[in-house]
């Protein structure tokens, strides 16, 4: 899998999200960020162009390389100065209370030890620090579940490791935000089972 994984994903990944659609749930889930910035499993780089525009430094975490290699024509495209750290969101090499911010679009999917990463990113964002997420996960639906937990082997295997029931608002719970907002719905041009979403902000 390592060529396919490496090569063949990351730009079909892109290709397929690089969407109009999907540009305008970015740019509203990114217009309010501040400060220091944290993304998780950055990809390739589609949130950048919907950076505010006073953002002009940002870190990101992805551990693929395939990833990393395709978000640097955007960070070329957009000017950002982007301390890029190829490797997971287990294990944070920051300081506790480093960010302002911490963001992670349809990643939390993604991440193989994803409670041990929302231990990490609780542990880096200060107080009163924000973690935006725009994520996909189980649906409340016992048919679009079932469906969910039939599509995972194969999900797993041929999209990056994505799984597709993964209990979003669970992780988030897991934490000790003092406050969380979390919006649901299905992504319209999606389907059921992997346009569940879950957007918000905790704020810790
Ligand atoms: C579906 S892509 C989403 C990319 C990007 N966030 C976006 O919105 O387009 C999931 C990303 O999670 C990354 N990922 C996989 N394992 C990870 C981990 N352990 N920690 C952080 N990111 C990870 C993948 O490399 C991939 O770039």
């Amino acid at each position: 899998m390592g060529w396919y994984s490496d090569v063949i994903f990351p730009r079909v990944y892109d290709w397929l999200i690089d969407t109009p659609h999907w540009a305008t749930y970015r740019q509203e889930q990114l217009e309010a960020l501040d400060g220091d910035i944290l993304e998780i499993g950055v990809g390739t780089g589609l949130n950048l162009p919907h950076y505010p525009k006073h953002v002009r430094k940002l870190t990101t975490v992805d551990p693929s390389p395939g990833m990393n290699k395709l978000l640097q024509k955007r960070i070329d495209a957009t000017g950002i100065e982007v301390d890029q750290r190829i490797l997971g969101g287990e294990e944070l090499p920051f300081d506790g209370e480093t960010f302002d911010c911490v963001v992670s679009t349809v990643t939390l999917c993604s991440i193989p030890g994803v409670q041990q990463a929302m231990r990490e990113l609780f542990r880096v964002l200060r107080p009163g620090g924000r973690f935006l997420f725009l994520e996909h996960g189980v649906s409340p639906d016992l048919k679009v579940y079932k469906w969910q937990r039939r599509l995972n082997g194969l999900q797993k295997k041929f999209v990056g490791g994505c799984q597709l029931d993964v209990d979003i608002q669970g992780l988030l719970e897991s934490q000790s935000f003092e406050s969380l907002t979390i919006d649901n719905f299905y992504m319209e041009r999606m389907p059921r089972t992997h346009g569940y979403m879950y957007r918000g902000v905790a704020i810790k």
